[in-house]
């Protein structure tokens, strides 16, 4: 096990009705907040009435900024920071999912930022400073609510970039899963590829001597597994979204990473097919991470083969390890199906024309500065580029 410094200081309030609670939570901590949401789903399931009525029995004042897309786009975030100095905000409360809450954290780090916010992301420049950010989480995927990361979409250059610094983590957030009810059902299959891949790209470590955390990891990974079809059985099923919700959480906050080496290669290489095709990110992680994990199981047999028999549920015992993994893998696919997930990039309507520039892409190499992506096997862009036409269908 690796040193580790786990602080993940954001509150969680949770469960029915917790929403109606906001504006005396705000109170101590803001005389206005910035109200952020996004395309609209607020409106119809009355959240946004629940939320500006406990607001304003509070006294706390809000002024409001919505129309934030999935993919979150670096416009919306200059115009929520003229807005917020404008209106002397004080907190920004993010009332939706991970989108909503990025583009909330992106405002409230630009609030204090003397150029544009962009080149945060571009440049990695520590946060001095950021506006607190609260949450109301409408589907459980990203993790924002709990996370000190924010990803953006810079529309104009087709990237998009995470940035983290622990003066993001929400100060706090409330997630009541009654909110999942009016989620379409395609959501719910996006958000759990989400979840699982924050699992994932944590689980997936040459980092020996971690069964905790390899504990931890499967726990949440079987949570979810068991509880994703009974919520897309009945979308009404609060017990169900409580575990995922909970899942999701967790799987975010830091703690199931703590002390072992983290991937993340599956993310960066997603993050090439949302910059320039806008596919919602879960839909790109269940496509690519079977084929990343064909692509890199051999440098971790081991691992692979704990993966497919405690989390997956394939017999072990004396069998061919490599006949075990792959049949894991394979359950994985068909877990994703079940939910209604893409299996190729080719069912997403994504051709070969822009693999290669993908590849180059994700691993720097199109910007003169390559730099290896990934932990458990470290990929250049040829092994990118290999998964992506492995993912191709
Ligand atoms: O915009 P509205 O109308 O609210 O509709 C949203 C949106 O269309 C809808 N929705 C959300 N809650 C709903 C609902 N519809 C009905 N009822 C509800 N209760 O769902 C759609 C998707 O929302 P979005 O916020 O985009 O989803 P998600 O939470 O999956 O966020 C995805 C974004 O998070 C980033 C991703 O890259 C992506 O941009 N991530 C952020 C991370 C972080 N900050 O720590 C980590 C993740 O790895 C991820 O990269
Ligand atoms: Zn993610």
């Amino acid at each position: 096990m690796q040193n580790f410094d786990f602080y993940a200081p954001a509150r969680i309030l949770f469960g029915k009705g917790t929403e109606n609670q906001v504006g005396e939570l705000l109170k101590p901590h803001a005389k206005k907040v910035l109200l952020h949401y996004g395309g609209g789903s607020i409106k119809k399931s009355g959240l946004y009435g629940a939320v500006t009525a406990s607001l304003s029995g509070a006294g706390v004042a809000y002024a409001e900024l919505g129309g934030v897309q999935p993919n979150p786009r670096l416009s919306l975030v200059r115009e929520g920071i003229a807005l917020c100095r404008r209106e002397g905000a004080d907190l920004i409360l993010a009332v939706g999912g991970g989108s909503v809450i990025d583009s909330a954290k992106a405002i409230a780090m630009g609030v204090y930022c003397d150029g544009d916010v962009w080149d945060v992301y571009e440049n990695g420049t520590p946060v001095e400073r950021a506006l607190p950010v609260a949450t109301v989480l409408t589907i459980p995927a990203a993790g924002s609510e709990s996370s000190g990361d924010t990803v953006i979409t810079n529309e104009e250059k087709q990237l998009k970039y995470g940035y983290g610094s622990p003066k993001l983590r929400p100060l706090l957030s409330v997630i009541n899963p009654e909110l999942f009810f009016t989620l379409p059902k395609e959501q719910l299959g996006f958000g759990v590829a989400d979840i699982m891949s924050h699992v994932f790209e944590r689980y997936f470590t040459n980092t020996t001597h971690t069964d905790l955390t390899d504990s931890l990891c499967e726990a949440v990974l079987k949570t979810v597994i068991k509880n994703a079809p009974l919520a897309l059985a009945d979308m009404k099923n609060y017990d169900a979204w409580c575990e995922i919700g909970f899942g999701g959480t967790v799987a975010h906050n830091g703690l199931v990473g703590m002390g072992r080496a983290q991937d993340w290669a599956c993310h960066t290489m997603e993050h090439e097919l949302s910059a320039i095709y806008d596919v919602a990110h879960g839909v790109g992680l269940a496509v690519l991470t079977p084929a990343w994990m064909r692509y890199v199981y051999k440098d971790n047999i081991q691992m692979f083969l704990q993966f497919a028999v405690n989390v997956m549920g394939v017999p072990g015992g004396y069998r061919d390890p490599e006949t075990v993994i792959l049949e894991g893998i394979d359950r994985l696919s068909a877990f994703f199906r079940r939910l209604g997930l893409p299996a190729t990039l080719s069912d997403l309507g994504i051709g070969g024309d822009k693999l290669e520039l993908m590849a180059k892409k994700a691993t720097g190499e199109a910007f003169g500065d390559e730099a290896p992506i990934g932990g458990l096997k470290k990929l250049v862009w040829q092994d990118v580029l290999a998964i992506y036409q492995s993912a191709a269908g």
